[in-house]
């Protein structure tokens, strides 16, 4: 099949290397035209595991391309797909369709032949219709099928997550584009992967339902972490106690700081804007997005206490920026709320994170180290705000001997209080005594 990915942002640029891995003839298309250089030049625009390897590959085997102008892959496409941003709108919190809208009229007007117009950005309900609507006066001529497949990817592990979904989620308004999305995830009917043809309608709730159910299971266990410390019990393994059950399972039950990144904010809010213009609202996620914020907030003055209740003039180490392990992805990262509450009540702040540079563009007036090590040095606190691995198997004695005072406060229970007490540390974490 001849795929054109319309936005090679992190969505885009893994669907459309994964269809090439499954041998359809993929062109990736961004109206970012320094991306599409960067790209076309071997150097990826985000930090992905393994994303490189399979772009050169590809590329090589003739199966991938990058361009700027969308005309030549859009009339030779048998799929269009649109993976553009659908960010939150300035002032009411909807999904802002902009993009998703002007990528719909540009694809319409160069479509050529019977061609399955594809929605892998999360789009509200009713997405589909507008993208017809949109293209019905465009080119009354135009032969389309507009279909809903959402992604479900991960970042920091979004290749594997793409080439081995738990589900594939196909909303289909056209018969005629089942044949043509079935082709297109052939190599996954191999491993048995369950493909759900729905209406359209429904597969983009169920997008939205999936990442707001996610998000109220981290929120629960926040909020149980909160109880565990005013009652003295351990959540993490309240966690394993309940998640060992199959029916709630053990995954998205590790509490933290409040859940970040690109999707889970966005996508809650537009959920429970879409549930109440319909009349329906969804308490359960309006309190979920309410107790995160406040949560977020929250975390700088655990950093403040384990201080003792004034960081005017410390110094203090952060480890970790972005918003979850292996990505550089900063949006709406728990780090964006901490460290300028901290900077605002006078700490100075030495952080490091191996994927540093979208945190120097958002974060400019703290002091960015090379290196876990280098961070701790003379610092007052250490905080853990993010998990990545080499955060995991410090050498602590050396960070004991490099820091100045001893508190740390470890936001994801990567450490054992008991063998952070032994050495010396004033320690606290989530929901552990
Ligand atoms: N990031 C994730 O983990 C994830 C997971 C599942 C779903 N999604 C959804 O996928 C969509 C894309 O998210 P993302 O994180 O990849 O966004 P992104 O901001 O990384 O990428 C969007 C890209 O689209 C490009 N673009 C915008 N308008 C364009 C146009 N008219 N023509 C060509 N290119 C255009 C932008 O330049 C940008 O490079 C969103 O709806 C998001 O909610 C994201």
């Amino acid at each position: 099949m001849r795929v054109a990915m319309i936005g090679t942002g992190y969505v885009g640029l893994v669907s459309g290397v994964c269809f090439a891995e499954f041998g359809h003839t993929v062109t990736c298309v961004d109206k970012d035209a320094a991306k599409i250089a960067q790209l076309r030049a071997g150097i990826m625009p985000i930090y992905e595991p393994g994303l490189e390897a399979i772009v050169t590959s590809n590329i090589a085997e003739g199966r991938l391309a990058f361009t700027a102008d969308p005309a030549d892959a859009v009339r030779a496409a048998d799929a269009v797909f649109i993976a553009v941003g659908t960010p939150s709108r300035r002032g009411d919190g909807h999904a802002d369709l902009s993009y998703v809208h002007a990528a719909a009229e540009e694809v319409a007007r160069l479509i050529d032949g019977f061609t399955v117009i594809v929605t892998k950005s999360t789009v509200p309900v009713g997405t589909g219709d507008e993208i017809e609507a949109i293209i019905r006066p465009t080119r009354p001529d135009a032969d389309v099928a507009v279909v809903s497949n959402p992604e479900f990817l991960r970042e920091g592990s979004a290749i594997e997550d793409f080439k081995r979904p738990d589900r594939v989620v196909v909303g289909l308004a056209d018969e005629r584009a089942r044949p043509v999305m079935a082709e297109l995830y052939r190599p996954l009917y191999l491993n048995e992967t369950p493909i759900l043809f729905t209406d359209r309608a429904t597969a983009e709730l169920t997008k939205y339902a999936a990442n707001a159910f996610l998000a109220m299971k981290i929120t629960f266990i926040n909020e149980m972490a909160d109880l565990c410390e005013r009652v003295g019990a351990n959540v993490q393994q309240v966690a394993r106690g309940i998640g060992l059950d199959n029916r709630i399972g053990g995954k998205f039950l590790h509490a933290g700081p409040g859940y970040g990144g690109s999707c889970f904010p966005k996508d809650t809010l537009a959920l429970t804007l879409t549930a109440t213009d319909a009349g329906s609202p969804i308490r359960l996620v309006e309190t979920t997005i309410a107790v995160n914020d406040a949560r977020k907030k929250a975390m700088a003055a655990r950093v403040v206490a384990a201080l003792g209740g004034d960081v005017a003039g410390r110094t203090i180490a952060i480890l970790g920026l972005t918003f979850k392990p292996n990505t550089d992805d900063m949006r709406d990262a728990p780090s964006l709320e901490i460290i300028p509450a901290l900077v605002g009540q006078g700490a100075s702040v030495r952080a490091y994170d191996p994927q540093q540079r979208e945190a120097r563009r958002l974060l400019g007036a703290i002091t960015f180290t090379d290196g876990p090590y280098d961070a701790v040095e003379g610092a007052d606190a250490l905080v853990i705000v993010t998990e990545w691995e080499p955060f995991r198997a410090l050498d602590l004695d050396r960070v004991k001997a490099l820091m100045r005072g001893v508190a740390v406060v470890d936001l994801r229970n990567i450490y054992r209080p008991e063998e952070m007490r032994r050495r010396g540390f004033a320690y606290s974490s989530i929901g552990r005594m």
